[in-house]
């Protein structure tokens, strides 16, 4: 997707956001994951990427320390993140909105204009590889919970960076 304005090539910015229910552990992380593989794949340009949460428990707080860690092992810095609350003027500013689970889906879609173009659903749609399509909530969990759930949702961002790519969406 791309148009001219004068002589200027412009490409499309696809807007992503994911939601989760306190937008501390698993949005984040998915936020920093599709913006290093959408960095190191050469498409950082083409891609805005934003993560909320359906509460507004943790509003204003940073990531929280498990996934601060597991993704700094991975060479991912979430220490800027700060927690926002998903609302649905969400709706006028990003091209899909992905719940990390379907309870996180139910609120994104009770909050959907009916006449929205925006792509509603879950992140772990676009792994072809699974049948288990929440990413489980980790929130108190230790080390290897939070390596888990970071596995779970790299792998839903690489399909998701694949599908815009097939679809010729970026590129
Ligand atoms: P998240 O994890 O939705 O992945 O950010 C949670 C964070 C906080 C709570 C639950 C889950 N909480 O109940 O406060």
């Amino acid at each position: 997707m791309s148009s001219r304005i004068g002589h200027d090539f412009v490409p499309a910015v696809i807007r992503v956001q994911f939601v989760c229910l306190g937008n501390i552990c698993r949005s984040p992380l998915a936020e920093g994951i599709l913006r290093y593989l959408a960095k190191i794949e050469g498409v950082g340009g083409q891609l805005l990427v934003k993560s909320a949460g359906t509460t507004d428990y943790h509003v204003g707080q940073g990531a929280d320390p498990g996934s601060v860690r597991v993704a700094q092992e991975r060479g991912i810095d979430l220490t800027g993140h700060r927690a926002r609350q998903f609302v649905p003027g969400d709706f006028l500013a990003f091209d899909y909105i992905l719940g990390m689970d379907r309870n996180n889906l139910r609120r994104i879609v009770a909050a959907k204009p009916p006449d929205s173009a925006v792509v509603t659903g879950l992140l772990l749609d676009f792994d072809p590889n699974t049948s288990e399509l929440d990413v489980p909530d980790p929130w108190g969990g230790g080390h290897a919970v939070f390596c888990d759930v970071y596995d779970r949702i790299y792998r839903g961002c690489a399909g998701l960076l694949a599908h815009l790519r097939t679809t010729g969406q970026i590129g």
